[in-house]
């Protein structure tokens, strides 16, 4: 089985994610961290996330096994993944790799924000999550303040809505809802009640599919 998830940052999707992959029996990939890898090693090198040639070099060169995730996390460089994140090649340079995950027996979990659109057309089940930009930015401001980050939740809320915008709009893969997604509005769920409703949505889609 391979579940689609896409949606907005701090929508709940990773950790919705993880559970489900988790109850499920399946891999799980988090697709934002490859973007993340990228826009580390061109800042690494003393780059602009805006120079092409370096960000597609470092897309091309990636190597997963060595990802650091805990750093791939800091808010310094979620900027800069999103400016990557729109250069066509870098995404290209990534698709084989997200591919060949989600065919991984017994299947995957996997979330991005283009997962259902392009990564994987075909996934058995897609998840479109949302939740209202304030709730979003309250509920990163609170995961940035654990890491020792701590930040305003205005500027953590303008983040959000820069990169929303910069993500919807790019031509390569634009961050957009598959046609046959389900939409799960988190706003007012809590994680465990988020959880329960993308099983109700899953186990719907499975017995459709056997009554058929
Ligand atoms: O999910 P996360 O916030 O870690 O993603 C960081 C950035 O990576 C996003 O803002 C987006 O620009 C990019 N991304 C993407 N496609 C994906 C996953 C992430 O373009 N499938």
């Amino acid at each position: 089985m391979i579940i689609a998830i896409d949606g907005p940052a701090a929508s709940g999707k990773g950790t919705i994610a993880r559970q489900l992959a988790s109850v499920y029996g399946l891999h799980h990939l988090d697709t934002g961290i490859l973007y993340r890898a990228v826009a580390k090693a061109v800042l690494d090198a003393g780059r602009s996330p805006d120079d092409t040639a370096q960000a597609i070099a470092a897309a091309i060169s990636l190597d997963p096994a060595t990802f650091d995730e805990s750093a791939l996390k800091a808010q310094k460089i979620t900027e800069a993944a999103s400016v990557v994140a729109a250069i066509p090649e870098v995404r290209q340079a990534l698709m084989n790799y997200q591919r060949e995950f989600a065919t991984r027996p017994p299947g995957a979990v996997l979330d991005g924000r283009d997962i259902g659109t392009v990564i994987a057309p075909g996934a058995d089940v897609k998840l479109f999550v949302v939740a209202s930009p304030e709730v979003r930015a309250a509920r990163r401001a609170r995961e940035l303040a654990a890491r020792g980050e701590p930040v305003d939740e205005k500027d953590v809320l303008a983040d959000l809505l820069r990169r929303d915008e910069r993500d919807s709009r790019r031509t390569a893969a634009p961050f957009k809802a598959a046609p046959d997604a389900h939409l799960l509005d988190t706003t007012h769920l809590s994680i465990d009640a988020a959880f329960r409703a993308a099983v109700d949505i899953i186990e719907a889609v499975r017995t459709g599919r056997e009554r058929r």
